[in-house]
């Protein structure tokens, strides 16, 4: 789709797990966001290697990393943020990368993922904690000033759900992913433009 060619879609996630159904699960999401006609990057948390977030350290004494991933995410129209359930709610590396968002630039009142859409994945071992997951990354994204998409992607029993080799065999959540990719790319659409100095 011409429309929406300039479109970027920046997909926050993975656990630090080899292989990754968190991550696997992103991935086929920025696909569909591709084929959607946007242009992607995937920031994955395993290769990314952040370190904690510390509120008693300034922004330029972090590694390059960390603004790596900052000037990244500044420069999204949209977000897919992937992660694991862990003990009912997010991994931490998630929490993490989350809380480094800290650093993302407030302006005339308008605060870290302003104008920003963000859909939203979580797998789970069990067939209930998934969606918790995402209830909590809704907080979390209303908290940073984003908007959560109205589709979620949890997904139950993320072993059953993936092949040996990564592929996705639950036929309802490839689906899904695909929905959510889609939609990313048409919200971050009617959103429009990025403010001034943004990019
Ligand atoms: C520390 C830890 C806590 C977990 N807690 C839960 C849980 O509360 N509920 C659940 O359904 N699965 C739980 N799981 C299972 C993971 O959610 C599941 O394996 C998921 O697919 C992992 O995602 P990943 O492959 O991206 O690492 C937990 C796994 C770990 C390692």
């Amino acid at each position: 789709m011409t429309l929406n060619k300039h479109i970027h879609i920046v997909g926050i996630g993975g656990t630090l797990r080899k292989p990754s159904t968190s991550l696997l699960a992103l991935q086929a999401a920025l696909s569909a966001a591709e084929a959607s006609g946007a242009i992607t990057t995937l920031l994955d948390l395993r290769t990314l290697n952040l370190p904690m977030y510390n509120p008693e350290v300034d922004y330029q004494d972090y590694s390059g990393n960390v603004h790596q991933f900052i000037k990244t995410v500044r420069q999204a129209d949209g977000l897919l943020i992937s992660t694991a359930a862990y003990h009912g709610s997010l991994a931490g590396v998630t929490k993490n990368a989350l809380d480094l968002l800290d650093f993302l630039p407030r302006r005339d009142g308008e605060s870290y993922l302003h104008n920003v859409p963000v859909g939203l994945i979580a797998t789970a071992g069990g067939d209930q904690a998934a969606v918790n997951t995402i209830s909590v990354l809704v907080q979390i994204v209303h908290s940073l000033r984003g908007t959560a998409l109205p589709l979620a992607v949890p997904v139950h029993n993320a072993k059953s759900a993936f092949s040996q080799d990564g592929r996705i065999t639950d036929t309802k959540v490839a689906v899904r992913l695909n929905k959510l990719g889609q939609l990313i790319v048409e919200t971050a659409g009617r959103f429009g433009t990025k403010p001034a100095g943004v990019g």
